[in-house]
């Protein structure tokens, strides 16, 4: 095969098609999104997160026994080496939970009774592994930078309400649990968006899924990704906190030519399919916690800059006021989109190692001009 490269990708590799996938599903003009073909809608409605792991890692929907089995292998695994909560506790105070996630998820290959392995039954054991591992890490080190003491975890307890129970030291009501549950649902996978390509990417090396993992974290927290949902709530706060009218503080943002986090898509040009089920968790949260104001600011907002600006909300800008609302904090909103999507985040990469090759693009050169010849320093 020639070495010359042979397309112009788009900025952004924006509509490039880089690998196939049976994973998930997205139709950007009709605003659907299915895991293994199952609509989203259909999971929030009726599943729980537990089942929507075992339909991305093993792709299908599980019997009640299979089902059960993954939950006791869940609860199983909520277990930390002391040595993850002595790093977590000598974190510096300046560190933002995503670092502190980062690198914890980093350090816990060297506990991981898998780590030398690479095969499909090691990385499906290391998916559950994790999976339950970064739920105690986020609320662990949110409950040790308050001064708090870590809570034991309860293994009888669904994934979404003995998160809630490690960070927040009660077991939540079941709305709250639902809730979570339902947010945990929406956000596990998103085929080929940045984290997601960058865990395929290092997993495809052959590297193992620890490092494939912490490529994807490192990606999830930039504000274009991840990283959005706390933004919006940051802007949500200082109108809060100013007084000020939302769509003017918006309207500001646009004349000084920002982007308003929690809105447009690559991908998506219609509604994103998440936002409609977390616009109604956020109303409805709102309302039953006596705290309507951040969805009514939310929802001027919306109105304005689909009308000014024609861009949709993502499934960034309602999480922000349901996260805040369950008591929450903001800078712990993105490590929980890690929560759900570390699920989608191993089913890829086992997808990837089960037909693996190597992810190695080209750049289309547009540098000084070939042979461009090496000058002596004395002489430049
Ligand atoms: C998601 C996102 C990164 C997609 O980016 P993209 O496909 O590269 O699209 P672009 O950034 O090139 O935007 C295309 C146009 O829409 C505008 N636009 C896109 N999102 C915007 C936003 N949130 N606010 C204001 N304008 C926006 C851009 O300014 C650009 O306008 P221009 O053509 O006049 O320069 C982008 O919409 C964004 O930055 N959103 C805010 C961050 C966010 O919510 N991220 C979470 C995504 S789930």
């Amino acid at each position: 095969m020639s070495s010359m490269t042979t397309t112009h990708a788009p900025k952004g590799l924006e509509g490039i098609v880089a690998t196939t996938s049976k994973i998930c599903y997205i139709d950007g003009d009709g605003g659907v999104l299915a895991y293994r073909g199952i609509d989203i809608h259909e999971l929030a409605d009726h599943s729980n997160f537990e089942e929507t792991c075992y339909l991305l890692w093993f792709g299908q929907l599980p019997t009640p026994s299979e089902l059960q089995q993954l939950r006791e292998r869940l609860a199983a695994e909520r277990k930390l080496d002391p040595a993850i909560i002595t790093l977590l506790r000598n974190a510096p105070r300046t560190a933002v939970p995503m670092e502190v996630l980062r690198t914890a998820v980093s350090a816990l290959s060297f506990y991981d009774p898998d780590d030398k392995k690479n095969d499909h039954d090691a990385n499906v054991a290391k998916a559950v592994r994790l999976t339950s591992q970064i739920a105690m890490i986020v609320a662990a080190y949110d409950r040790v930078r308050k001064g708090k003491p870590v809570v034991e975890p309860d293994r009888s307890l669904s994934h979404a309400a003995n998160f809630l129970l490690l960070l927040n030291g009660e077991r939540p009501s079941s709305t709250a649990e639902r809730a979570l549950d339902i947010a945990l649902i929406l956000h596990a996978d998103h085929e080929l968006n940045a984290s997601t390509f960058a865990a395929r990417v290092t997993a495809a090396t052959l590297s193992d899924m620890h490092s494939a993992i912490t490529s994807a974290i490192g990606a999830l927290k930039g504000p274009l990704h991840g990283g959005a949902n706390e933004a919006v709530f940051r802007i949500l706060e200082t109108i809060d906190r100013n007084g000020s009218d939302p769509v003017e503080h918006v309207k500001g943002m646009l004349a000084q030519k920002k982007k308003i986090p929690g809105f447009g898509h690559r991908v998506y040009h219609t509604e994103d399919p998440r936002a409609t089920h977390l616009r109604g968790m956020s109303r409805d949260l709102g309302c039953s916690s006596g705290q309507p104001k951040w969805y009514e600011m939310s929802r001027k907002i919306e109105e304005f800059v689909k009308a000014a600006k024609r861009l949709n909300a993502n499934v960034d800008f309602y999480s922000a006021s349901t996260y805040h609302t369950l008591g929450i904090d903001e800078d712990l909103f993105t490590p929980v989109f890690a929560v759900s999507r570390i699920s989608g985040w191993t089913a890829h990469v086992i997808e990837q190692l089960d037909d693996n090759r190597l992810i190695r693009p080209r750049a289309d050169y547009v540098g000084p001009e070939y042979p461009n010849h090496y000058v002596p320093i004395g002489k430049r």
